[in-house]
């Protein structure tokens, strides 16, 4: 990936299989991430939440985030196959292209993979606007999961289907049919809690916001509207620290 600039935030390390207790900028923490692993198909689940566990003030995630939660969110997304979320996220944070920044876009190109990744879209009722940003990118190619038959009106970006209500089904296709190893999954929490339901998640990317929100309208928590039939444990691998706000990763224990 380009080199950081020098603006970009600096994150304590606080676990790190390679750089212990080092300053380290989002792009060096993720270093390693997309060769730790074999080729298989890996889903990582990348959310916020505050210290109560909140994924959402009045409706949006935004308040929860900062510079340095934007920084790793987008060094997760150029190391991605494939970014899904679900279309409730979609609609409410207005998608637009996955990777904006040109340099970040030619970096992806020279380690052999597409500019873009995979833009993924889950979706019950396809009620998605072809003015969508990233509907609306020629550059983009959207992959909608849906167990609907319709079609969206026509969109400038490729946009194509896998019909199927089973996460399982459809992340094989992914795999299988689009080339897509590595997805990240930016939720909303409907969507987590399906690929919980079918214990999908291979890691979480979890950044803690410093506030407490309580149970205010919309709050929600990670995986709002469902639940694992048991609950899934993980394995700490990496804690980042910036300012008073704690970024960890951890790996599902199966
Ligand atoms: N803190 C964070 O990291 C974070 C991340 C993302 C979102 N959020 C917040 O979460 C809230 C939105 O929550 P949400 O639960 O509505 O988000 P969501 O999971 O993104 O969207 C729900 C919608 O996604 C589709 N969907 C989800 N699971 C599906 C499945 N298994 N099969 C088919 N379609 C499926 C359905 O779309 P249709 O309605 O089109 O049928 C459903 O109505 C917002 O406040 C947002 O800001 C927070």
């Amino acid at each position: 990936m380009p080199a950081a600039k020098t603006d970009a935030p600096r994150f304590v390390s606080l676990i790190s299989q390679s750089t212990p207790r080092a300053m380290v900028t989002a792009e060096q923490a993720l270093s390693d991430w997309r060769v730790d692993g074999d080729g298989d198909l890996r889903v990582a689940l990348n959310m916020i939440a505050s210290v109560d566990g909140r994924i959402a003030i009045d409706g949006r995630s935004a308040a929860l985030g900062g510079p340095a939660d934007r920084a790793l969110f987008h060094a997760l997304r150029a190391r991605a196959d494939a970014v899904m979320a679900g279309a409730g996220t979609v609609r409410i944070e207005h998608y637009g292209p996955i990777i904006r920044d040109r340099r970040v876009r030619e970096q992806r190109t020279k380690e052999g993979l597409s500019a873009q990744p995979l833009a993924v879209i889950v979706s019950r009722r396809l009620d998605l606007d072809p003015a969508l940003p990233l509907l609306d990118d020629r550059d983009s190619r959207v992959v909608i999961v849906t167990p609907a038959s319709g079609d969206l009106p026509y969109c400038r970006a490729k946009v194509d289907y896998i019909r199927t209500a089973s996460m399982r089904t459809a992340l094989a296709e992914l795999h299988e049919s689009h080339g897509a190893h590595l997805i990240v999954c930016e939720g909303g929490p409907s969507l987590s809690a399906s690929l919980a339901a079918e214990s999908l998640i291979d890691e979480l990317f979890l950044a803690t916001s410093p506030q407490l929100v309580g149970d205010a309208p919309g709050a929600g928590t990670l995986l709002s509207g469902g639940a694992p039939a048991k609950p899934l444990s993980l394995e700490l691998r990496m804690l980042l620290l910036h300012d008073s706000q704690l970024y960890a990763r951890y790996i599902s224990k199966g």
